[in-house]
């Protein structure tokens, strides 16, 4: 009958108090244990009674216990904000092109539209390659315009970081026949102080096209439809001479600067014009050194940074910004496609 009572009058407040009744009841050393182990030495005649008696008690005692259950495992629930399924889930950070992985891809829409395919090259590249076969004599000066890391220096068989994507075009020649008509995207490095304006790695898109009969007005022609598509109807282009040893003639082209648009500003330094890119035709000892007959074809080789492509296109005036992984100069770029 005491225990009767007590099961009848817990009112547990919290958890643990429904932990402290089915201790003491409910284990296999509780209440109702022991009384069942009382049961075994009674006589017979009274078992009858208090068996029922007791089957009463063991099923109110288990039951007051789920009661409590429930009750506190759902008071738990309803205090625990994790699991307010009303709540929003949390957000996705959805990354964006980066700008020179945007211009790239703008840049090879262009060419692809005129026929060029897209190749590339290693950018661990030895002498051969980098200098040798693009008629870079040795102990040349024209070497030292190009600021190389060199990885191995050994006689005439150095291994160096290229330090221009004109490499590929001598790996294509070697291993094709012409006609050639390609460009070719990659990063480039020198060995260069870093600021604003150069960096110790940049990207270039090599271009070039090899076949009977091409000349330097298929170069012009070319270059200047690249323009009229990158910046718009137009832009104008010049072409300065200038001296690369891998082609001849070789110039320089500008385009009237897409910034100011004339009125003079820094990007064009005043002047009007940016240089944009570097071209020539093919020189006949760099097709002869990849195995091309110089008598039968012509072609027109072209480079340019990828970098000084976007700078024009997004007035961006700090080279180092494409390097830094900031988040907030690359957020600009999300609406981009
Ligand atoms: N390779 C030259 C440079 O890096 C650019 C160039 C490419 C010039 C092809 C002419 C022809 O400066």
């Amino acid at each position: 009958d005491q225990y009767w009572e007590e099961v009848k009058n817990w009112t547990p407040s919290s958890a643990e108090e429904v932990e402290i009744y089915r201790l003491k009841f409910l284990v296999s050393k509780g209440i109702l244990k022991n009384l069942f182990e009382e049961f075994k030495n009674v006589s017979v005649e009274e078992k009858r009674a208090l068996g029922k008696v007791l089957n009463e008690f063991k099923q109110a005692t288990e039951g007051r216990f789920n009661e409590f259950k429930d009750q506190f495992s759902e008071e738990q629930s309803k205090a625990k904000p994790s699991q307010d399924l009303t709540l929003p889930g949390p957000g996705f950070e959805f990354g964006a092109r980066h700008p020179l992985s945007l211009v790239r891809k703008e840049i090879v829409e262009i060419f692809k539209k005129l026929g060029f395919v897209v190749a590339e090259g290693p950018e661990i590249e030895d002498d051969w390659h980098n200098f040798s076969a693009l008629n870079f004599p040795e102990e040349h000066p024209a070497r030292d315009m190009q600021d190389t890391f060199f990885i191995r220096k050994q006689a005439g068989n150095d291994i160096a970081l290229r330090t221009h994507t004109s490499s590929v075009q001598v790996r294509m020649m070697e291993n094709g026949k012409p006609p050639f008509r390609a460009i070719m995207p990659g990063r480039v490095y020198r060995n260069e102080a870093i600021s604003a304006r150069a960096h110790c790695f940049f990207h270039q898109v090599e271009g070039l096209y090899i076949d009977e009969g091409v000349s330097f007005a298929d170069l012009k022609q070319t270059l200047f439809h690249f323009v009229q598509e990158m910046y718009g109807e137009g832009t104008k282009v010049r072409f300065r001479p200038s001296y690369f040893p891998f082609t001849e003639p070789s110039a320089e082209m500008d385009i009237s600067c897409t910034i100011c648009k004339g009125a003079g500003c820094n990007m064009c330094k005043y002047t009007g014009w940016v240089e944009i890119l570097g071209c020539g035709m093919v020189d006949p000892n760099v097709l002869e050194n990849s195995g091309i007959d110089a008598a039968k074809y012509t072609g027109f080789a072209f480079g340019m940074g990828i970098e000084r492509i976007t700078n024009l296109k997004y007035e961006i005036k700090d080279l180092r910004l494409f390097s830094e992984n900031d988040i907030r100069f690359l957020k600009q770029f999300e609406s981009e496609t």
